[in-house]
């Protein structure tokens, strides 16, 4: 069979698992979410819970290759877990902005379509951070050894680049020249993204904008592209369109400075990714930034643990770590994050009350909370 037919039959399974689940839509039951705590994934997933079981299967399911080494390693990849937010963003915009079945019947119901679109993010996201844990060296990422860590760079960097040619495929049956001019800016932002935070390794200039910068390049960009390209595909007014951008945005960079707090205040039982590691690499984030712009002692002993490298020692990351903590820097983090979360609920606004939008409401909540 010819790489193109493979990749047409390898879709073509989905499109089965897709049909075969549609004619179970309605039977599932929500009971069992009842027992949940008040915000967590599956109640927000809720309105579109159907369709999240529909990507959960194509990623683990459908994504096969010739080579049963590949294959096995795919499958481990994506049942290694994963919040799936990404997915879940995609979906949620895309239910948030469907259609008045009186006005437009043709895009007024989720589709097999924005199915795609939610797995071509979640996708991308897997790739980079196959990449990512090669340029950080990582050993270990979601309580799991990294493929780079198990085999070699070599073989993540490929493994990152057939997660991408998957995307690619996914993005080329979408059929949308706008959505595939997203998604190729997203992986340029991506990229550039990780070149800034790489020259900014080890400085010790507080740059608050560059910070979010790099955090709208490596992070937010793909999560906004996921939240406004449904309704991109709903052929819905630009400020729809807009608005769910800037909520993804927003909400991404939320997620990013999260994702820096709970690098020095979560564990690694949590978090599956060892404590402290941003800053043992010369990752200098919020946290740390309120400290250094403080010009003051614990300024300077900061500054200093940088600049010596000390923070790459276990006993200089954990004085570090204890600086940021006693200088008030998770506090300022807190604050910043809740700002940008404020900013994705008002970019709502423009949205009539529905369950999707609620849940939308709720992922920001989540992200400002999560533990993991
Ligand atoms: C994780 O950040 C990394 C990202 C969000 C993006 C990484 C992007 C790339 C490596 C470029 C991708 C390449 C192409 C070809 C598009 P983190 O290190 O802060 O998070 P972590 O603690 O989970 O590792
Ligand atoms: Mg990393």
């Amino acid at each position: 069979m010819h790489r193109e037919e493979r990749a047409i039959s390898c879709h073509n399974l989905a499109l089965n698992a897709w049909q075969s689940l549609c004619q179970f839509r309605g039977s599932m039951t929500t009971a069992d979410a009842t027992h949940q705590p008040v915000l967590d994934l599956t109640q927000i997933s809720r309105p579109v819970a159907h369709e999240l079981k529909l990507v959960e299967e194509w990623l683990t399911t459908n994504l096969i290759d010739e080579s049963p080494f590949v294959g096995e390693l795919l499958s481990q990849l994506f049942a290694s877990g994963g919040k799936r937010i990404r997915p879940l963003i995609t979906l949620l915009g895309s239910a948030a902005s469907l259609s008045d079945p009186a006005v437009d019947k043709a895009h007024s119901k989720l589709a097999r379509v924005h199915i795609i679109l939610a797995v071509l993010t979640e996708l991308i996201h897997s790739a980079s951070l196959v990449h990512d844990d090669v340029i950080d060296a990582a050993s270990t990422r979601r309580g799991k050894e990294t493929v780079n860590r198990r085999f070699s760079d070599k073989m993540a960097v490929l493994l990152g680049d057939l997660l991408f040619a998957q995307a690619s495929i996914c993005l080329s049956r979408i059929m949308n020249p706008v959505v595939v001019g997203v998604y190729g800016q997203v992986l340029g932002d991506l990229c550039s993204g990780e070149i800034s935070q790489m020259r900014q390794h080890f400085s010790l200039k507080v740059d608050f904008d560059a910070y979010i910068q790099k955090s709208i390049g490596k992070t937010a960009s793909l999560i906004a592209a996921g939240a406004h390209c449904g309704a991109i595909l709903n052929a819905r007014p630009d400020s729809e369109i807009k608005a769910l951008k800037d909520y993804g945005i927003n909400v991404g960079i939320c997620f990013q400075i999260v994702d820096d707090l709970l690098d020095i205040t979560s564990s690694t039982a949590k978090t599956g990714k060892p404590v402290g590691s941003d800053l043992r690499g010369g990752v200098i984030t919020a946290p740390a930034l309120y400290i250094l712009e403080r010009e003051d002692d614990m300024a300077k002993e900061l500054s200093e643990l940088i600049r010596t490298r000390q923070v790459e020692n276990d006993e200089g990351l954990a004085r570090a770590v204890a600086i940021i903590k006693a200088g008030g820097g998770i506090t300022k983090t807190e604050a910043l994050a809740k700002e940008y979360g404020d900013k994705a609920q008002a970019a709502l606004s423009v949205f009539a009350d529905s369950d999707a939008k609620k849940s939308l409401i709720d992922v920001i909540q989540y992200v400002l909370t999560r533990v993991s």
